[in-house]
């Protein structure tokens, strides 16, 4: 049996009925989103996709009143974030992110750049956080758009973004946020934050399948940005040009319907379990693997020492084996998974210190048990 440390990458496994509601649409829901007949299961296809929306707006956007309208679905982060910078920069406009974003950020950024818009990268410390004081500086200067990784999925250190949303909002900037590594895990209220887009992927912290996510929009913003799709939307069919409401202006072909059952399901599952005591169970587990780790000989801990401030997310390397055949040896000799390398993320690997090496990558979650942790680190202390 595996024992799963890369729940950074994607969670597993998924709540039980994750899978039996992904199930349950494919052989007996199953009919299209507002492209049948208002037949029963139609409607109900109807319901399911509006109490998915709901659900992440009470989750993401921080409370009740929050408007489901306003999150749309996207296959996943990345293509959300494609869906924003594509939409709303144009050249000539300025955009200021950090040096620990993931290639998410930073590939479609260089793209944008090279035709035109003016990007600027602010560096984070070793530890992988951005002060706030170095964007209030940024910011003295004209700037059209801000984007942050809440969290890092190279190390788990997650940033100040109350004090980054303030700056934000103090110079009327609108921010992004990349929630990669903590919708889900971490709080988030994007009402009360005033960030303009919330990306969000359904299959990590919120423990859904693979191929979900979106965007969680403020009204203002979703107006500027234009979609990157366009076709039909099961709505306004007279109409030959893109409608201009939500969701449907950013929601163009057939969703992922078997994907929102299984997401609907993770998110009954975490309200019931609640999120904060998911959250704990993690950081005692990260908690007892960091000690551990700590007590390997010749390793070095890329990222924040202590458990403040971080998600369960460890990259390391061993003096006695480089990262990819110690990601090997675990997986061959215990049937530990984890995820050696560059992770997508070569600017936050040169800001903690290990570029060009890479590290091998740590992240337990939610269904791992403490005997795992243990048995981890035995296996690194016989590698070390
Ligand atoms: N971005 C994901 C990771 O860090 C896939 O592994």
């Amino acid at each position: 049996m595996a024992i799963y440390l890369n729940n950074a990458a994607t969670t597993w496994p998924k709540p039980e009925p994750v899978a039996k509601a992904m199930y349950d649409f494919l052989l007996s829901g199953g009919a299209n989103l507002a492209r049948g007949s208002a037949s029963r299961r139609d409607l109900q296809t109807l319901d399911l996709v509006g109490d998915v929306r709901e659900r992440l707006a009470r989750f993401l956007g921080g409370h009740e009143k929050a408007d489901p309208r306003y999150v749309t679905f996207a296959l996943n982060v990345t293509e959300a974030l494609n869906v924003i910078f594509k939409g709303f920069l144009r050249p000539g406009m300025k955009v200021v992110t950090t040096s620990m974003e993931h290639n998410a950020v930073i590939r479609p950024l260089r793209r944008l750049e090279a035709e035109g818009v003016e990007l600027t990268i602010l560096p984070c410390d070793k530890t992988g956080r951005l002060e706030p004081r170095l964007l209030q500086e940024r910011l003295r200067e004209p700037a059209d758009l801000f984007v942050l990784s809440h969290a890092s999925n190279l190390c788990g250190t997650v940033q100040d973004l109350e004090s980054l949303a303030e700056v934000c909002r103090r110079h009327g900037v609108p921010l992004v946020v990349d929630a990669a590594q903590t919708a889900g895990l971490l709080p988030l209220d994007v009402a009360s934050l005033d960030v303009a887009a919330l990306c969000f992927t359904g299959h990590k912290g919120l423990l859904g399948p693979q191929g979900t996510g979106g965007i969680v929009w403020r009204p203002d913003f979703a107006q500027k940005c234009r979609p990157l799709v366009e076709g039909g939307t099961g709505s306004r069919s007279h109409e030959e040009r893109q409608p201009e409401m939500l969701p449907d202006k950013f929601e163009s072909g057939t969703p992922n319907l078997p994907g929102l059952a299984g997401l609907r399901a993770a998110l009954v599952w975490l309200e019931e379990e609640g999120i904060e005591a998911v959250r704990l169970r993690e950081e005692r587990l990260g908690s007892r693997l960091l000690d551990g780790l700590k007590a390997l000989p010749g390793v070095t801990l890329y990222g924040l020492a202590g458990m403040e401030g971080r998600l369960p997310v460890f990259a390391l390397n061993l003096k006695s084996l480089d990262n990819g055949t110690l990601a090997g040896e675990l997986a061959e000799r215990w049937g530990i998974e984890t995820r050696p390398g560059l992770h997508c993320a070569p600017l936050a690997h040169r800001t903690v210190g290990s570029f060009p090496e890479g590290a091998l990558r740590l992240s337990p979650g939610c269904f791992n048990a403490e005997e795992e942790i243990d048995l981890c680190l035995e296996a690194l202390k016989k590698l070390a």
